[in-house]
């Protein structure tokens, strides 16, 4: 997991240092030195389902978090993973949460759709906030949270972080050394069946995109470069769904999703995603083994091996060394659902993130575009753009 081992090993995919004097005293590299104190980042959770499972076993082993309070509208979901992670505060309601044990960095987990308010809330009580995606519902509303943060001195980052695999700096890497050629086309696929235990990925402001497609957005804009242009066709396949916490319900948002991205100087991407998708390995990252991202040019082909969020490997081909090879199976510590560790890593040490909230919302963009592309039949012009490249 998050061990100082694997912190070092991350060195090469971070960049500049935000708190200059803090950490980097102690030797620059994220790892606290043998006698030196480290600096924990009083942290709340709001949000102990599904996914906070996956997040409290990395956050509660960073050297660089305390999570001192857990949060839940179901308190009884707060309530037991306090006593499995030993947190010792536990609120029913973020009012709660924000007037109780002090704390300074805020980990968004909860519903899709309710993002957008508790970021809002969290910066303007002052706290740092880590969002599971997407940040918020709309590019215009994210905008406004991230020049709150500005405004605060404060800090707002977004899942997915696969522009933090060693597997997509090898990627990038290969890019710019030109090791492709002219680069023309790429294609990312990932589905599964879709969750079955919450409506909202299902209903308005959920949906495919934001839930499975925004790993392979996030993974190709950090490739090719921020999109310029959206066209896309999205639909319902599965039109009522039974799910653990509603029963049955009626699905609102897509669940079906082709995405093509222009990237500027000729370079077009396609994103296929959707919660109809037979997949035998779902969650279960460790058992794909397809390429799911695929990145061709005149002198090259790459395939990342497994999921973007999961990567196992890239295999690459050229001109120069036509027989497929596979490069980059060392994970180096990387996984999906470290992010807001890293994020407590920054605020303590300084070290910067590979992922950054412009590009968040440029994403974000991409997800509001297709849908309109798709209900209007035109291609739709982006306005955002995020500073690329990132390796
Ligand atoms: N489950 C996964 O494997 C997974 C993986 C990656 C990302 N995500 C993302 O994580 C987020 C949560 O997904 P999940 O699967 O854990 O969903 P979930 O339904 O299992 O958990 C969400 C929790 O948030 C709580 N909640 C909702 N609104 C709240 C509010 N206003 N205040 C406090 N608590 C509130 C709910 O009661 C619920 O316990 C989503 O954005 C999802 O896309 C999930």
């Amino acid at each position: 997991m998050n061990t100082p081992a694997h912190l070092i090993n991350r060195r090469d995919f971070t960049k500049t240092t935000l708190l200059a004097g803090a950490a980097l005293a102690s030797g620059g590299v994220g790892v606290p030195a043998a006698n030196a104190p480290t600096k924990r980042i009083r942290t709340g959770v709001i949000g102990c389902g599904s996914v906070s499972h996956s997040y409290l076993p990395v956050l509660t082993k960073s050297p660089f978090v305390e999570v001192v309070s857990l949060c839940d509208i179901r308190p009884e979901r707060a309530q037991k993973q306090g006593a499995k992670f030993n947190v010792a505060r536990t609120y029913p309601h973020l009012d709660a949460m924000l007037a109780g044990e002090p704390f300074d960095f805020l980990v968004d987990l909860t519903d899709m759709q309710a993002h957008e308010k508790i970021n809002r809330r969290g910066l303007e009580a002052g706290k740092h906030v880590w969002s599971e995606k997407p940040i918020a519902n709309s590019l215009a509303a994210g905008q406004k949270l991230l020049a709150l943060a500005l405004k605060k001195n404060l800090r707002l980052w977004g899942a997915p972080i696969t522009v933090q695999s060693p597997q997509f700096a090898f990627m990038a890497k290969q890019l710019a050394a030109g090791k492709l050629g002219r680069v023309a086309a790429a294609h990312a696929d990932y589905g599964h069946e879709g969750p079955n235990w919450s409506a909202f990925f299902y209903e308005k402001g959920g949906g495919s995109m934001p839930d499975l497609a925004v790993y392979n957005f996030t993974t190709l804009t950090g490739l090719l470069g921020p999109a310029k242009s959206v066209s896309a066709m999205v639909s319902i396949v599965t039109p009522e769904r039974t799910v653990g916490d509603k029963g049955r319900i009626k699905v609102t948002e897509e669940d079906n999703a082709m995405v093509l991205l222009d990237h500027g100087s000729g370079v077009i991407s396609h994103t296929q995603s959707g919660f109809n998708y037979f997949n035998p390995h779902g969650h279960d990252g460790r058992q794909e083994t397809r390429h799911t991202i695929n990145v061709v040019g005149s002198h090259g082909f790459m395939g990342l091996v497994g999921y973007d969020w999961a990567p196992l490997g890239v295999d690459l081909a050229t001109k120069d060394a036509p027989k497929l090879e596979r490069h980059a199976t060392d994970a180096q510590g990387y996984l999906w659902q470290q992010g807001a560790a890293l994020a407590a890593e920054c605020l303590a040490t300084g070290r910067e993130l590979m992922v950054t909230p412009g590009q968040a919302l440029h994403v974000l963009e991409i997800i509001t575009a297709a849908r309109e592309s798709s209900a209007t039949g035109r291609r739709i012009k982006l306005a955002s753009t995020f500073q690329w490249p990132l390796v």
